[in-house]
């Protein structure tokens, strides 16, 4: 059996190497559509701090699901705080919605909802200007896809599930094989 199963060629170190790099190009192909989301730092190289305009900051730019935000700042003055629009308006930090502060001066925000959220600086700083105010959208169709019309506008997780569960039992599959002649 031994000998066999030598003669083959399975358990050969070419063969083994083959089925890892395979292994490897599925796992890659899969990540594709995950790495377009994008960590946006959050006033550029000024970052999170008074005497920005935030509302011009984010006045260009498409935050889409799966997106971050990165506030980057001074953690002895400021804070990061969600709040509703009413006291995004009012500068009111009383009743935040989520306080993303972990004290490092450095906080990463998942934008994994498709929503508005608005985010102020307590302590004050927020009737200054250091308020944010973003619309988070679904992904645009992917670059392949045909000019828009009805059918090619459906949602992105809709894509995303189509394609990341063949990939899913794949890898399983190749898997499978890949112990079997270990
Ligand atoms: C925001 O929360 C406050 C309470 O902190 C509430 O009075 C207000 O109606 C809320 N606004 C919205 C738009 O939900
Ligand atoms: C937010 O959380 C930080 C870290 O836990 C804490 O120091 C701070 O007091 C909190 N701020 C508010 C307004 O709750
Ligand atoms: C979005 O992220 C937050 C914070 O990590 C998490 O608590 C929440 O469950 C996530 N929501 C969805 C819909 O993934
Ligand atoms: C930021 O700029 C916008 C558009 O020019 C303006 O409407 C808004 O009042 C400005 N905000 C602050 C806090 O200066």
């Amino acid at each position: 059996m031994e000998g066999l199963r030598r003669g083959v060629g399975y358990g050969s170190p070419a063969v083994r190497l083959g089925m890892v790099v395979f292994i490897f190009a599925v796992v890659m192909m899969m990540m594709i559509p995950e790495a377009s989301a994008t960590r946006w730092t959050v006033g550029g190289n000024k970052g999170w701090t008074s005497n920005v305009n935030y509302t011009i900051w984010a006045r260009d730019i498409h935050f889409y699901n799966g997106d971050w935000l990165f506030f980057v700042y001074d953690r002895n003055q400021m804070d990061v705080l969600e709040v509703n629009k009413t006291n995004y308006e009012s500068c009111n930090a009383d009743h935040p919605l989520h306080n993303w502060t972990t004290g490092a001066g450095r906080d990463v925000v998942p934008l994994n909802v498709t929503r508005h959220y608005y985010f102020i600086s307590g302590k004050g700083f927020c009737y200054g200007g250091m308020k944010l105010a973003v619309r988070v959208e679904n992904l645009p169709p992917p670059p392949s896809s045909q000019p828009i019309n009805e059918k090619s506008s459906a949602p992105k997780s809709t894509y995303h599930g189509r394609l990341v569960l063949p990939a899913v039992l794949a890898v399983g599959a190749v898997w499978d094989v890949f112990v079997r002649f270990l």
